[in-house]
């Protein structure tokens, strides 16, 4: 955690090449941006603009579920990170569901990978999470590559949106036995 001139502490997690960091006012619309221009497989379910911009207004801070990052690397942000509540999906206390976006150029290049890796870690370690989880499209080869890279597994298939959905999750007991591997 880190204050800012607010005095409101906000999340921060440093890793080796990226800094997971609450999204400046200034970089609100690039977000909103990039939101509504993502490709159908990359979306999750319909966003009001207003809630959007009001909702990464509070990056940085965890609000009843949700909390929304910019993935930085040298200081540029190239992608969001968030844990959110799905609106069909209620879940029971520690349960966090995870969204990831980068943009187009910084894929395939790991970011992926170590970003997912250090919020789970974050998730587990500092906001005593039970169970970490993510749905994507079955056809989304590199979000559910990354899932199986850092040890998540699939749990489920289901349909919402008009949509197939694979989601993805980790328990504390699974992560504290990848911890105690090394
Ligand atoms: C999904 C996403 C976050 C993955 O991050 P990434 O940085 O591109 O992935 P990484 O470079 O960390 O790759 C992790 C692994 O997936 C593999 N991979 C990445 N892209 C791939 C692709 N298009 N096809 C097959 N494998 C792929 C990599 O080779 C790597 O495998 P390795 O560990 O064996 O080397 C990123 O591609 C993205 O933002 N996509 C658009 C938004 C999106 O789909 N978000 C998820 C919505 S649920």
């Amino acid at each position: 955690m880190a204050g800012d001139a607010s005095g409101i502490e906000r999340v921060r997690i440093q890793g080796p090449r990226l800094v997971l960091r609450p999204i400046g006012a200034d970089e609100i619309e690039a977000e909103w941006q990039e939101m509504v221009n993502a490709e159908p497989m990359a979306r999750g379910g319909p966003v009001a603009e207003a809630d959007f911009k009001a909702r990464l207004a509070r990056s940085g801070q965890m609000h009843d579920g949700w909390l929304d990052l910019s993935i930085a690397l040298d200081g540029t942000p190239i992608g969001r990170i968030q844990t959110f509540v799905p609106p069909e999906r209620k879940t029971p206390p520690g349960v966090f569901t995870v969204g990831i976006g980068l943009r187009q150029a910084q894929r395939g290049r790991g970011h992926g990978r170590e970003a997912m890796t250090l919020f789970t870690n974050w998730l587990f370690s500092d906001a005593a999470a039970s169970v970490v989880q993510a749905p994507t499209d079955p056809e989304n080869i590199a979000m559910r590559t990354v899932f199986e890279r850092i040890g998540w597994r699939h749990t489920e298939t289901y349909e919402e949106f008009g949509r197939t959905w694979v989601n993805y999750s980790i328990t504390r007991p699974q992560w504290e036995e990848l911890r105690s591997q090394g």
